[in-house]
């Protein structure tokens, strides 16, 4: 997908109040110079959600939730990027940028979904002309309303029935065939590629139809389900079969159940369980988990109690766990052996299905019964092996109060991980070796401070000019900090709210987001002066790295006259900064 332009999201947000956007969707109340609502993320009592219209996000300080006017939309309306993206420029008058539109919806892509509702409207027809797939739907119990609901259709016997009636014409054949409604055998003869099967539609996040699963209705003929290939408009990886439909029953969804099958979602739904959603034949992918918690704050996953069953559970428990933000919750349900949700719902009922989902394995648990089940945690040896292996996905795990859990329960059960998760966020810095007389050691809070400054204040940045001297100091953070200060200079009038925008994708972007929560006291000329002072002081620092470089490469090997006069005049500064 293409992006759209830095500077278009910078100048978009920067039109945009998202006090005002926040605003018109959920009651917020003034206290100061914030706003405060209940937050629509997370069930609570007591407010804990904030709106700063002077850094331009919001943030909870119960569920850890975050972001600019963009993210909320895309969580609170349940929009995707581009859409946020569109909704906001319309309500501010501006123009996507046309080539980022015109990919996803102008022209030929609106003749794909054309297609595809083509060929999902000729299979409900057939659907109606065949006693055959009547009476299958029949026999597995799909009532007329969830035929309905799902737009369940039937590809017709033979090779040509949705070719003929729809690829009337060479243009028509190839969007259809673009859209994986075809096969083509080694002749080159193209024929349908779903033949006598029964179709159920795939629908994307706005209810368009873009891809099909289809079930044989006699049990050898060829593999039981047969979905459509990768397309323009489906990636599998990124669906969820049901989402539509449930979207459609709740204004907000309470949990989401993750199942396998096709027939396990339309049952659960005609039993009454409207919060079903099956990956289609794959793996949990980190996209369908995104979009799980972005849909719903507790998410079910429903798998056969099989070996099968139990790695696939903990494909998604691998995909779920760096999504794992405060307020969110995962669990796990396993099925006795040969039943799936369907035929449990059939023979149990909601309230059965329900009572089983009540007592889900919850992650944490799972987690650690997987990782210790080989291990005699009785010995040193085990527990050390246990700690090896639940450490790197631990780290994984947003900062927040589950990953201290997670990380305290490992101590208990293994006794390791107290110090290493504790000394875990300070690395230690580059120590400067053979510096006579010994540079300071490094202090990290002055970059910190810089940061988080440039974060409350991004304005600031114009006080200091490049070169950035400071910009050689060897320390964490540095680079980072150089790049905030260009952002924000080359950027005037860039909120908070934009500069995290810019740093959404990567991997400092929590701590960037922790740091922006800070509110350093002051008038704007005593937020300078602070800062100024660090970046002064930053500056010092490299004097003194430099110094002792110099110090050491004289001892090693000599100084040309260069940076002899170099050396001395950093030694005579350095006298300055300490008188
Ligand atoms: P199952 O084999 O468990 O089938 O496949 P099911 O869902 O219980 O189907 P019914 O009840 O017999 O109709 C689970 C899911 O795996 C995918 C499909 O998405 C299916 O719903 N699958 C299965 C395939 O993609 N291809 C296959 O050949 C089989
Ligand atoms: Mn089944």
């Amino acid at each position: 997908m293409a992006r759209i332009p830095d500077a278009f999201i910078d100048d978009l947000l920067a039109r945009t109040d998202i006090v005002e956007v926040v605003g018109s969707r959920v009651p917020l109340k003034r206290q100061g110079r914030e706003y405060s609502a209940r937050c629509p993320f997370h069930d609570e009592r007591s407010p804990s959600f904030t709106v700063s219209p002077n850094k331009q996000f919001y943030h909870c300080f119960g569920c850890g939730a975050h972001g600019t006017a963009i993210s909320f939309l895309m969580n609170y309306d349940r929009l995707e990027f581009l859409d946020a993206v569109e909704e906001l420029a319309k309500r501010v008058g501006l123009e996507v940028p046309r080539d980022t539109r015109q990919r996803n919806e102008s022209g030929e892509s609106r003749e794909l979904y054309a297609a595809v509702e083509a060929a999902a409207h000729f299979f409900q027809q057939q659907l109606q002309a065949s006693a055959k797939a009547k009476a299958y739907l029949e026999r597995r119990g799909v009532d007329a309303e969830n035929r309905a609901r799902f737009g369940i259709g039937y590809a017709p016997e033979g090779w040509e029935g949705l070719k003929s009636a729809l690829g009337t014409d060479p243009r028509r054949l190839a969007l259809l065939e673009k859209v994986g409604m075809f096969s083509r055998n080694d002749s080159g003869r193209v024929y349908d590629k779903f033949r006598d099967r029964v179709m159920f539609p795939i629908h994307d996040r706005r209810g368009r139809v873009i891809a099909f699963g289809g079930r044989v209705l006699e049990k050898d003929d060829g593999p039981k389900y047969l979905n459509s290939p990768e397309t323009v408009l489906f990636h599998k990886g990124r669906e969820l079969y049901g989402l539509w439909q449930v979207r459609q029953a709740h204004a907000k969804i309470p949990r989401l159940i993750v199942v396998e099958g096709y027939m396990d979602v339309v049952a659960l739904f005609q039993y009454g369980v409207n919060t079903a959603v099956a990956t289609l034949g794959t793996a949990t992918t980190p996209d369908h988990a995104e979009l799980l918690f972005r849909n719903a704050a507790d998410v079910y996953f429903c798998f056969d109690g099989d070996r099968a069953g139990r790695g696939a559970a903990w494909k998604a428990l691998e995909s779920v766990l760096p999504r794992m933000r405060d307020g969110r919750q995962a669990f796990f349900l396993f099925l006795p052996e040969g039943e799936d949700p369907d035929t449990i719902v059939r023979k149990e009922g909601a309230a059965g299905f329900d009572a089983r989902l009540a007592q889900a394995m919850p992650l944490s648990e799972f987690f650690y019964n997987e990782l210790s089940k080989d291990v005699n945690l009785a010995g040193m040896e085990g527990k050390a092996r246990l700690a090896e292996r639940a450490k790197p996905l631990l780290a994984g795990i947003p900062d927040g109060a589950f990953r201290d859990l997670m990380l305290q329960r490992l101590t208990e059960m293994t006794g390791v991980g107290q110090r290493a998760a504790a000394a875990e966020p300070a690395k230690p810095t580059p120590s400067m070796r053979g510096g006579r007389g010994g540079a300071p050691a490094p202090k990290r809070s002055l970059v910190r401070t810089a940061i988080a400054l440039l974060l409350q204040k991004p304005a600031l940045a114009s006080a200091i000019e490049p070169p950035y001297l400071f910009g050689a100091l060897r320390q964490p953070g540095i680079p980072l900090l150089v790049e905030l200060v260009s952002l924000a200079r080359e950027r005037p009038g860039i909120t908070t709210g934009a500069v995290l925008e810019h740093f959404a994708e990567r991997e400092e972007i929590a701590a960037l987001q922790k740091l922006a929560l800070n509110n350093e006291p002051g008038s704007d000329a005593e937020l300078t002066e602070v800062f100024l002072g660090a970046i002064r002081q930053l500056n010092d620092q490299t004097k003194l790295q430099r110094r002792d470089e110099l110090n050491e490469k004289e001892h090693r090997e000599g100084l040309n006259a260069d940076e002899q006069r170099e050396r001395w005049a950093l030694i005579m500064e350095i006298k300055a900064i300490r008188s």
